[in-house]
Parts: C-alpha cells; sequence; structure tokens
C-alpha cells in the first residue's frame, strides 16, 4: 500500500478536480495541487509536475472529464466534440510516454461507444467511470509487475535503477521500483543504487525519496558512477521503467538508460525492464520510430535555480533514449516475464494476456 498518492479525483464529475502531488516540489516540499481546468492539467503534465508514463496517462483520463465540466449542460453532439477537443488538446502535453494517448484513446472510445441518444450529464458521470477504472487498473498493474519481477529477486541483491518508475510514476506501486517493494514486503533484503539521473534529478529527487519512505536502503550515485559501481561488482541486477516500447522489444526511458544498459552488458548484469502492457505500442515496428521529446536547454544550463554553463552556450536535451532489444535480460509486465524478449515472444505473451491486442 503506497504511502503517499500521486493522483485523486476528489468528489463527482459535475463539480469534483484532480489533486496531484507537485513532484516539482519534492523531496523539499510535499503538496498536492488542484487541476481544475485542461490548461492547468496540460502545464502539470509539461513540467513533470506528474509524470511517469501511467501517471500521465491516469492524469490525462481524469483530464478529460475536468475539460468537458462546462459542457455538461450542453446538447450530446457538443459534449461530443468537446471530448474530442481535450483528448486532442491533453495529447499534445508530452510526446514519448504512449500511456498518455493509451489512456485518451480509451476515453474516446469509451465516449464514441455510448448510445447518441444519451444527455451530456450521462456521458460525463460515464467518463469518470472510465478514468477511475483506468486508475484501478493502473494500481493492480503495478501489483502485479510487483509480483512477477518479486521472482527475479533474492535476499542479499543489489539493484541499480534509473529515472522514477515508482509510486510517484505510477497511481499504484510503480513499475521498476513494484517487485522491489514486493520483495521488501516478503522479507527479501534488497539494496539499491538510485542513478541521480540528470538534469532533472528524478532519481535523486523521487527514486530516493520513496525509497527512504518505505525504509529500503538506497545509495544515490551521479549517473556517471554507474560505471565504476558495476565494475565494483556492487550491482546484481539493472531494472528500470519505460515510456514506450515498440513491437521489437526496443524500449525507450528516461535518458541515460541506454548508457546503463550498455554498461550492464558489459558488465555481464541483468538488465530488466517493468512496465505495463499500456507502455507498448505494437504499431512501430522498432524503437527507430518513437518520437523523442526535446525538452528546454534551461534545464541542462539553469537547473534548480543556478547557472551553471555559460550564457547563450548550445544545448542538445533529449528527454529520452531507446534501449535495444538484445540489450533487455527481460521485460516484466503485469502478465509475467518476457526472457530475452523478441518480436515473436512480445505478440505471444501480449495476445495471450489480451487477445486481439497484438
Ligand atoms: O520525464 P519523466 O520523469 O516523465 O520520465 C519518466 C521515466 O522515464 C520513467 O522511467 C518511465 O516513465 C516509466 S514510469 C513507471
Amino acid at each position: 500500500m503506497a504511502l503517499y498518492q500521486t493522483l485523486r479525483w476528489l468528489g463527482d464529475a459535475a463539480t469534483g478536480n484532480l489533486l496531484l502531488i507537485d513532484q516539482t516540489l519534492l523531496p523539499g516540499r510535499y503538496e498536492e495541487i488542484s487541476c481544475q481546468t485542461q490548461e492547468q492539467l496540460w502545464e502539470a503534465i509539461r513540467s513533470l509536475r506528474v509524470r511517469g508514463a501511467p501517471a500521465i496517462g491516469v492524469a490525462a483520463a481524469y483530464g478529460v472529464v475536468t475539460g468537458t465540466q462546462q459542457f455538461r449542460d450542453a446538447s450530446p453532439q457538443k459534449f461530443r466534440d468537446a471530448v474530442r477537443d481535450v483528448c486532442q488538446y491533453l495529447a499534445t502535453s508530452r510526446p514519448t510516454a504512449v500511456n498518455l494517448f493509451w489512456a485518451l484513446n480509451r476515453m474516446q472510445t469509451s465516449c464514441d461507444a455510448m448510445p447518441s441518444t444519451h444527455p451530456a450529464t450521462f456521458l460525463h458521470d460515464q467518463l469518470l467511470e472510465q478514468a477511475r477504472c483506468i486508475d484501478q487498473e493502473d494500481k493492480d498493474m503495478c501489483l502485479a509487475i510487483g509480483r512477477h519481477g518479486n521472482e527475479l529477486l533474492r535476499s542479499g541483491m543489489s539493484l541499480l535503477t534509473h529515472c522514477n518508475a515508482g509510486g510517484l510514476a505510477t497511481a499504484g506501486d510503480g513499475t521498476a521500483l513494484a517487485p522491489i517493494f514486493a520483495a521488501a514486503a516478503a522479507g527479501k533484503a534488497i539494496h539499491v543504487f538510485a542513478d541521480e539521473t540528470r538534469p532533472l534529478l528524478q532519481g535523486a529527487r523521487l527514486t530516493a525519496w520513496e525509497l527512504q519512505q518505505r525504509a529500503i536502503p538506497v545509495t544515490l550515485i551521479c549517473d556517471n558512477m554507474a560505471g565504476q559501481v558495476m565494475r565494483e561488482g556492487r550491482v546484481d541486477l539493472v531494472i528500470t521503467g519505460a515510456d514506450r516500447i515498440a513491437a521489437n522489444g526496443d524500449a525507450a526511458n528516461k535518458i541515460g538508460t541506454y548508457s546503463v544498459a550498455v554498461l550492464a552488458r558489459h558488465h555481464n548484469i541483468p538488465f530488466c525492464i517493468a512496465a505495463p502492457s499500456s507502455t507498448f505500442d505494437l504499431s512501430l515496428d522498432s524503437g527507430a520510430g518513437i518520437p523523442i521529446e526535446q525538452r528546454p536547454a534551461s534545464e541542462i544550463t539553469d537547473g534548480f535555480g543556478r547557472t551553471t554553463a555559460p550564457s547563450g552556450v548550445d544545448v542538445y536535451n533529449p528527454a529520452f533514449d531507446v534501449t535495444p532489444a538484445e540489450l533487455i535480460t527481460a521485460l516484466i509486465t503485469e502478465h509475467g516475464v518476457i526472457h530475452h524478449p523478441t518480436r515473436e515472444l512480445i505478440r505471444q505473451h501480449l495476445a495471450q494476456a489480451s487477445p486481439g491486442m497484438a
């Protein structure tokens, strides 16, 4: 059970609103913000107040409810038009995490599937139910990933993770951190090295904080220390989350993940990715088609209120990179573990779990 709730809907469809932990303030301040308009939610996603692929998807689903509140008394057609507009608008907030588009598509499809004679109030109430359903499924997926991933962990292991794929990145217990939480709950002694994760420090600010909250031993390292720590024989397994996994298993995750995967291969350390089925994008043949978000230069030159680079310097700031499938030892989903993932194994895994998906 999470000690903090990344996001929660308060109230009914007509007047309720979405509360989010403002993750830009952690670990110094724990504060919730209220998103009462689609613009507020768009800004919260863009500026990483709410972040992590599954959490972005769940937040966007509730955002469709918020964004259409003013159309509750409109005609059914006007309401449906508003749903389409809000979905299109929220889809522009960030490009890489496919869970955003997956959740918006679910909201749109559920609206489209309702009989055209139903009044807007009914449609709107049903959309809140759909958002709650996506929220609950996400919590369940995290628990299932935790159970499956736990089977790969032995007491005494030391893991390395990159960015934050914990409870803060989902509606539930996280993806990459869920197996660690499950292992700890089962009495296994697990130690974690958390990469600080330049430039926005999700590892230092969020992962280290979450692990401390759960009393799991964590050692913070700068990203450029991972190789040395592996060379010293101090890492038994690497586990990260993902923002989008292509049909062949190539996986986009926070910038720096690819470097960690290369290092892990060099040191013969298993490299695992934990992600729900909503993170797979089977429409993409390989990782080459995954859109990589480009973020402002100021995140590198003026991070956290201090100027650390000369004015006017040229900066490149891709927020994600793609780890090729051949570097991934295992993909952990809510349905089980895909060892040495290939296009065919992924297809079979997803088809068995949810016929019609693959
Ligand atoms: O830019 P962020 O903080 O949204 O990036 C998050 C990550 O890269 C996570 O590892 C990924 O979304 C998986 S979260 C379960």
